[in-house]
C-alpha cells in the first residue's frame, strides 16, 4: 500500500491530505487509511523544506497508518533533516539526529530508505537509532551526467573527506577541509542574526587540475560555502571547465547564482526540488523498493 505526502508530488500522485489550520497547527488525514489493515505501508514523504513542521505532520501520518493496523511502515525520505547533527560538541547539546530516527522508529516506521545520508558516510544498509535504515547513493548517476556534460576525460573530485565515498570507486580524489568555529571563517560572514554556521577555516588540494575538466560533487550544497571554496581551489589550479554538484541542492541564500557565475554546469537531483534537479531519484526508490 502506498501512501503519499504531497511533498513527492514531482514523483508520485499525493493520496494524503495536508492543510493547516489558521494558527499554524497541522491537519492531517489519509483517507484510504483503512486499507493499511495488515499490510507493508510504503509512505512517501519529503522532510525538507520547512523540516519541523514536515516531521510533525509525518508523525500524524504514521500514527493512522498504527492505528488502522499496518502490519510494517517503510517511510522513504530523500533527504533527512539534521544528518548533520550526529555529534556533539558542548555541553548541552543533543544529537538531533538521532532523534529523530529514534522517534520515527518509535512511531512505528520499520525501515527508512533515505539518499547520501550525511552521518552514514557510505551506501548501504545500516541500523541507527534502533531503525534500519537504507542508504542509497546518487553518485554514480551524478558521474554519468557530469561525464555526458563534460563530452571527454573528467578529473572527480569531493571538497571534503567525508564525501570521498562519493568518488572513490570512480578513480577520485578528496580535498582536505578544516572547519572553522561557529560564526568564524569563509561563508560564516553571511550568516544572520542568532543563525549557526560554520564558516571554511582551510581547504587543501594536491591534485594536479591544470588543463582539466573537473567535476566537483558532494552530498550536499547548502549555503554553498564548501563548494564555492573547492571551486575557488579548482581554478586557482588551472582547471579548464569545472562542474559542480550534489545529491541534495538547498542553495540557501544566492548560493546557486554565486555557483552558476564561477561554473560552467550546477546540478543536482530532486531529492530537494530546486531548479537546478536535473536527476530524477524515482529509478533509484523503485529499484530499492523492489529488492525489498
Ligand atoms: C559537510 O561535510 C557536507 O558534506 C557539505 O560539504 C556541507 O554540509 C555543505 O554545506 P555548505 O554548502 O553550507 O558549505
Amino acid at each position: 500500500m502506498k501512501v503519499v505526502c504531497p511533498s513527492f508530488s514531482g514523483i508520485y500522485e499525493p493520496n494524503v491530505e495536508i492543510r493547516q489550520f489558521p494558527d499554524g497547527d497541522s491537519y492531517v488525514r489519509v483517507p484510504n487509511a483503512k486499507e493499511a489493515m495488515g499490510k507493508n505501508a510504503i509512505l512517501f514523504t519529503r522532510l525538507y523544506p520547512n523540516q519541523d513542521s514536515a516531521i510533525f505532520q509525518t508523525l500524524l501520518v504514521l500514527r493512522a497508518l498504527r492505528e488502522n493496523k499496518a502490519r510494517s511502515i517503510t517511510l522513504v525520505v530523500p533527504y533527512l533533516p539534521y544528518s548533520r547533527q550526529d555529534k556533539t560538541f558542548k555541553e548541552g547539546e543533543v544529537k538531533s539526529a538521532e532523534i529523530l530516527c529514534e522517534t520515527l522508529r518509535e512511531q512505528g516506521v520499520s525501515h527508512l530508505i533515505t539518499f547520501d545520508c550525511h552521518f552514514l558516510k557510505r551506501e548501504g544498509e545500516f541500523e541507527y537509532g534502533g531503525l534500519k535504515i537504507t542508504n542509497l547513493s546518487m553518485n554514480k548517476e551524478i558521474i554519468g551526467r557530469a561525464r555526458e556534460i563534460a563530452g571527454g576525460e573528467l578529473e572527480i573530485m569531493s571538497p571534503d573527506e567525508g564525501a570521498n565515498y562519493l568518488v572513490k570507486e570512480f578513480g577520485g580524489s578528496s580535498m582536505k577541509k578544516v572547519r572553522a568555529g561557529y560564526g568564524e571563517g569563509e561563508g560564516a560572514a553571511g550568516g544572520e542574526e542568532g543563525e549557526i554556521y560554520r564558516g571554511i577555516g582551510k581547504m587543501e588540494m594536491e591534485k594536479d587540475v591544470g588543463g582539466k575538466c573537473v567535476l566537483i560533487i558532494d552530498d550536499m550544497i547548502s549555503t554553498g560555502s564548501t563548494m564555492l571554496k573547492a571551486v575557488e581551489n579548482v581554478k586557482k589550479g588551472g582547471a579548464k571547465k569545472v562542474i559542480c554538484a550534489a545529491t541534495h541542492g538547498f542553495f540557501l541564500k544566492d548560493s546557486l547564482k554565486k555557483l552558476r557565475e564561477e561554473c560552467e554546469k550546477v546540478f543536482v537531483t530532486d531529492s530537494i526540488e530546486t531548479e537546478a534537479s536535473e536527476i530524477s531519484i524515482k529509478p533509484a526508490i523503485e529499484k530499492a523498493l523492489e529488492q525489498m
